[in-house]
């Protein structure tokens, strides 16, 4: 048995990894992560129990994405909108997030994950701040999956930063008005270096974007899970993985 099928054992009834041909994966999968707090509530549990129950579906999802060989995976961990959130709330998750990465990140060095984030890091806490930059260093040379967390993330500042930049290039008569085309503004994007996702998973049912890669996802499949958040699994992606092998991507053209 390979590392993969033995990760993959024990599958539940309606989904196996003989179901979905590894020849075909999504390049890029994304995920928006949510539900953490409904998560909780439904069990009389404070809501930051949901964010700490969240963790291990984001690990799990991390190991199944790497024994797959998916080249990026992203995920939605802090929006700009967030802050809206009460201190308590805000204040936990800075800190979960640097706590996390540091206990994790013997994971990354196994798993050879390079971390990304996408997102501005200079508004949050300086130490979480700090440990984000350390991970990113520290794994800056490894060559496996790209994990690209979306930490004070929003797609509409993120377009009008890039935005700026070109302007900024266009007044400095660093760059041609004529010049400016969807390469140029793709690569001004805190995702400049990663292709656009093919599969976006949204969790808890949400059916929206909540200001998530707007540009990026052009073109990608949606595939929206009932699951909440914490409740995601290897089993779950593969299903979202066999959805979106049955879609028909046609980008507008038409079948062959
Ligand atoms: C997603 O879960 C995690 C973050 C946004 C940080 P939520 O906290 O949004 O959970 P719900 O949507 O309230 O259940
Ligand atoms: C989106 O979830 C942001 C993250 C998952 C980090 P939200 O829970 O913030 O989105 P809304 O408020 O339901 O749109
Ligand atoms: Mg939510």
């Amino acid at each position: 048995m390979s590392e993969l099928e033995l990760f993959y054992a024990d599958a539940p009834a309606d989904i196996a990894l003989a179901d979905v041909d590894l020849s075909r994966l999504p390049r890029h999968i994304s995920m928006i992560m949510d539900g953490n707090g409904r998560w909780a509530t439904s069990r009389g549990l404070d809501r930051s129990k949901g964010h700490v129950a969240g963790i291990d579906a984001l690990r799990d999802a991390i190991t199944a994405s790497v024994r797959l060989g998916i080249d990026v995976l992203s995920a939605y961990a802090f929006s700009t909108e967030n802050w809206k959130r009460s201190k308590v709330e805000v204040d936990l998750l800075m800190k979960l997030f640097a706590k996390t990465l540091v206990a994790e990140l013997p994971l990354f060095y196994q798993e050879n994950v390079r971390l990304e984030i996408l997102g501005d890091l200079s508004d949050l806490p300086k130490k979480t701040r700090e440990t984000f930059e350390y991970g990113i260093s520290e794994t800056s040379g490894h060559t496996g999956m790209v994990l690209a967390l979306a930490v004070n993330y929003g797609s509409r500042r993120e377009i009008v930063r890039a935005t700026r930049e070109l302007a900024g290039l266009v007044a400095q008569g660093e760059l041609d008005i004529e010049a400016i085309d969807e390469e140029s503004i793709s690569s001004h994007l805190y995702t400049a270096d990663l292709p656009d996702p093919d599969l976006l998973i949204r969790t808890s049912g949400e059916l929206r974007l909540s200001n998530y890669l707007l540009w990026q996802i052009a073109y990608s499949e949606i595939y929206v899970s009932q699951l909440l958040w914490p409740d995601f699994d290897r089993w779950e992606l593969l299903r979202a993985i066999r959805a979106y092998q049955a879609r028909d991507r046609r980008f507008g053209g038409v079948k062959a």
